[in-house]
């Protein structure tokens, strides 16, 4: 039996369900924010992630899927949705023509080559936001709402957020300038990881999660510290506007993300329900007011985050959330031989074009197998198809809870049903 890929999962049945209602709940939300929907390749090239910028991240030196394809080109399965999206914005030169902020949100698979366990798999998908041009403190309190106000909307209530800055370019070389110095004297306590991060960017030494307990993790400088005035006021501004929508937070001074792009706000919400599991984030995201400069476009800031609907969908599971799905059809159609079938065909058809929604019988049932399967399906209505009601045009429809039966003129079927279903 051929099995699924490590770290990948299948959908079906209720989750499937489940997760389209989630889908349909994010467009909404962005229609409201006027965010503009975006899609980029899930594959791009191998340079847009093994450059500078990203080059000591674990996700781009250890993770990423790449692979050369038949015409020698080397590509990469995205392992995130940032750098596709800066790239489409630079690429599409948004910064000359575009509204000013360029909001954009996205939804689709990632492709890490993590170990896989709970909460992380080797394909999983993001739903994300990135908005350009705008350096203001209001944008950042903006896009940390969007994921409150969607689990707000969906009823999720343990979560938490947490908040830090990183500052302009200045403080975070005052900053890491500070933690060399710092860390220097303790290499030897550290992990070997954390002893190529003290090379290549000591900010992450913070964010290891094998060395997080020892005490000089605890007592590491921390960058509000480390703050120019600007960077103070500006960290000031996104609390004000989080106080200003009723956004409950924390400060995590230890809070620097994975990846190195980020300059100012950085969050994460986690899930603060007990037992959750180590994979306890939600989202994260920030601001980084580089990244499209390192991509070869025009200094331009920008700020977004990005959620893994797996841990979401998880998450609304654990809080046990109802999510009002469908669960009846509205019409079974069964026609009683093979000389009926096209005029059953021609019903449904006609139903399912005016709204409703409809299923046939297609396996050649008899009638007692027919009704067991209208019940499995949780119809509302049968419309039976016979010899009498296709030389007739009056069709035979059955209340598949209350049991009663009308004789119906098909001309009249779709008022007959947009009439009962209301009642
Ligand atoms: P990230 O923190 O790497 O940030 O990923 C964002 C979210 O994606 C995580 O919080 C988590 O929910 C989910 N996620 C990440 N890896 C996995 C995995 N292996 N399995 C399941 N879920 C996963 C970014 O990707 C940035 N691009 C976010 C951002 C957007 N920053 C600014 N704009």
């Amino acid at each position: 039996m051929i099995q699924k890929p490590k770290g990948t999962y299948d959908i079906y049945g209720e989750d499937g369900k489940k997760l389209l209602y989630v889908r349909e709940l994010i467009e909404g939300l962005m229609e409201k924010y006027n965010y503009e929907y975006f899609e980029t390749p899930i594959f791009e090239s191998s340079n847009l992630f093994h450059r500078g910028a990203f080059e000591t991240t674990d996700i781009v030196t250890k993770e990423t899927y790449d692979f050369k394809d038949r015409g020698d080109r080397d590509l990469t399965l995205r392992p995130e949705g940032t750098a596709s999206i800066v790239r489409s914005y630079i690429e599409n030169k948004m910064y000359g023509n575009h509204t000013v902020p360029t909001k954009a949100w996205y939804m689709g698979p990632m492709f890490r080559y993590e170990r896989p366990q709970s909460g992380r798999f080797r394909q999983f998908t993001q739903f994300g936001v990135e908005a350009f041009g705008s350096e203001d403190p209001l944008l950042d309190a903006e896009i940390i709402s969007i994921p409150v106000n969607l689990y707000k909307l969906l009823g999720l209530k343990g979560i938490k957020v947490n908040i830090n800055t990183l500052g302009d370019n200045e403080s975070r070389n005052n900053y890491r300038n500070a933690l060399i110095e710092y860390f220097r004297p303790h290499l030897d306590e550290l992990c070997e990881d954390c002893k190529e991060r003290f090379k290549k960017n000591p900010l992450r030494i913070l964010d290891c999660k094998v060395d997080s307990d020892l005490d000089i993790m605890k007592n590491a400088p921390r960058t509000i510290d480390y703050l120019t005035d600007y960077s103070k006021e500006h960290f000031e501004k996104v609390k004000e506007y989080l106080k200003s929508m009723n956004i409950d937070y924390e400060i995590n001074t230890n809070l620097v993300r994975g990846l190195d792009y980020y300059t100012h706000t950085v969050f994460e919400v986690e899930a603060s329900v007990e037992g959750f599991g180590s994979q306890n984030v939600l989202c994260g995201g920030g601001r980084y007011d580089n990244l499209v400069e390192t991509l070869d476009g025009p200094k331009t800031s920008g700020v977004g985050f990005a959620m893994g609907m797996e841990r979401l969908m998880t998450a609304l599971q654990y809080e046990n959330v109802e999510m009002p799905l469908i669960k009846n059809i509205d019409c079974y159609v069964i026609s009683m031989s093979e000389n009926e079938k096209d005029f059953a065909i021609h019903i449904t058809n006609d139903l399912r074009l005016n709204g409703f929604i409809v299923d046939m019988d297609y396996c050649n049932r008899n009638l007692k197998n027919n009704f067991k399967n209208a019940d499995k399906l949780n119809t509302k209505f049968i419309i039976i198809i016979g010899e009498e009601e296709k030389k007739s045009g009056i069709l035979t429809i059955k209340n598949n809870q209350t049991k009663e039966e009308y004789k119906i003129n098909h001309d009249d079927v779709i008022d007959f049903l947009d009439e009962k279903i209301v009642e």
